[in-house]
């Protein structure tokens, strides 16, 4: 029989839950979609953007998942369909979880692909092919991984194979444990690497096109994409956060825990502008050549460091585990479901789900190089399950759980969750979820729908 949610089950320090939901947010998004949107939408109107749906949308929808996931202490699935046969809502929500579960699964066919270029790159930095490499080297390495299938393959097994025993022996809680020591670990070397690369670099240039914009620059490309990876790195719209608020305890504050994960998920992002746009402007790379941007980047400044083989290794091992502890994440729905629905043990279920993820995930690899015929607006597989997800799919998802939240949950039920006592700060998001952050994004799933 699944354990039910028992008291034991509940964290009783809120770092527990700050550590295992930025374990969630902290990933790829940070380090490799941040900068190449950033370097693709313009720079600094691109960031502004970026920080106002921070405070806007993905914070309150961030709060909204995390209460509605302690109110009820379930799964998300069984969580609507109780409330349906409560009658507080019509039985179509159902599907709403649903999507959330799909974007998840979606999401990771192509996440363990990038991931697996990061585990490829430890093995590059400890094999020193990093040291005194040239900008056309870096491009070259980067090329060449792309072309061969079968190293990608390799690596992208062996991730969904890391990402189905973690998910499979349900070790959240150990996870919390490990981000408590790898976060920090993670903030010092993207600091020290900032320093570096602000030395190094092109500072001035770098902090120029990050920080300076004008509003002509903001389009609705520049407003999708900020809201769609703003939804990304903070890991909401596809309950993965909500599985977490059914672990938090309900003496701890929702809005100083979710605000302190928005800080650090912001902080870390910022940190990755700041050390691959001041190299990319030293070294001429494109900044607006894409998802190949902190790829290309980032072994020109290991090979130039002292002990750039161990600090560039140790760098991608950093960065696969924070990818690791963000995919788990996005399996979790189905799994805990499956497992509490129909009593199919979790490792049954993580491989079952994590065999499919694995299949989908060769034809987004192989949209790299054998397959890169573009198949729908000039998109290529990789690129529309990207845009599918991130500017259709997760708008959407979050879109549909904050009317949930907002407009169908009695308001004396969220006013307890929010912590009553600070009326104002319940009132600020109350009031901005249901009048900024649900048009906002209907807006924007609108324009993702009519491909913007
Ligand atoms: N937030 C993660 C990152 O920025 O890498 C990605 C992610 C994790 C998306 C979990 C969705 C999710 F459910």
């Amino acid at each position: 029989m699944p354990e039910s949610r028992s008291l034991q089950g509940i964290w009783s320090s809120p770092w527990i839950f700050i550590f295992a939901a930025s374990g969630s947010a902290v990933g790829l998004g940070n380090i490799w979609r941040f900068p190449y949107l950033l370097g693709e939408n313009g720079g600094g109107a691109f960031l502004f953007v970026y920080c106002a749906c921070l405070l806007l949308v993905g914070l309150p929808i961030l709060m909204a998942e995390v209460a509605l996931g302690r109110t009820v202490r379930s799964n998300p699935i069984d969580t609507v369909n109780d409330l349906s046969e409560r009658r507080l809502i019509h039985s179509a929500w159902v599907l709403v979880p649903w999507l959330a579960g799909v974007t998840g699964f979606l999401i990771l066919t192509f996440y363990s692909v990038i991931a697996g270029w990061s585990m490829a790159y430890v093995e590059r930095a400890v094999s020193g092919q990093f040291v005194r490499i040239s900008e056309s080297g870096a491009q070259s390495m980067y090329d060449a991984l792309l072309s061969s299938p079968g190293e990608m393959l390799l690596w992208h097994t062996l991730f969904m194979l890391l990402v189905v025993v973690v998910v499979g022996q349900s070790v959240t809680r150990g996870l919390a444990a490990l981000v408590r020591i790898l976060l920090p670990v993670l903030i010092v070397v993207l600091l020290m690497l900032a320093g570096f690369a602000l030395y190094k670099g092109n500072a001035w240039e770098a902090v120029q096109f990050l920080f300076r914009w004008s509003w002509q620059d903001i389009t609705l490309k520049v407003v999708t994409a900020a809201i769609g990876q703003a939804l990304f790195s903070l890991s909401v719209g596809m309950g993965a956060m909500f599985a977490y608020g059914a672990y938090m305890s309900k003496r701890m504050s929702i809005a100083s825990a979710c605000s302190t994960v928005a800080l650090i998920d912001l902080a870390v992002s910022l940190l990755a502008g700041l050390i691959i746009f001041p190299l990319a402007f030293a070294f001429h790379i494109n900044v607006q050549s894409g998802p190949s941007l902190t790829f290309v980047s980032l072994p020109i400044i290991f090979g130039s460091l002292p002990a750039g083989r161990e600090v560039g290794g140790f760098f991608f091992l950093l960065l696969t585990i924070t990818a690791l502890t963000s995919a788990i994440s996005m399996l979790e729905l189905f799994v805990a479901w499956l497992h509490e629905k129909y009593y199919i043990a979790r490792m049954k279920a993580a491989l079952l789900l994590g065999f499919l993820v694995w299949l989908v995930g060769i034809a987004v690899l192989l949209s790299f190089n054998h397959w890169d015929s573009k198949l729908l607006y000039h998109l290529n597989f990789f690129e529309i399950l990207d845009k599918l997800t991130s500017q259709i799919l997760l708008p959407l998802g979050a879109m549909l759980l904050s009317v949930l939240v907002a407009w169908f949950l009695p308001r004396s039920v969220l006013q307890n969750e929010m912590v009553a006592k600070k009326s104002m700060c319940f009132q600020w998001w109350y009031c901005t979820l249901k009048y900024v952050s649900i048009p906002v994004l209907v807006l924007v799933t609108f324009a993702g729908w009519i491909g913007v």
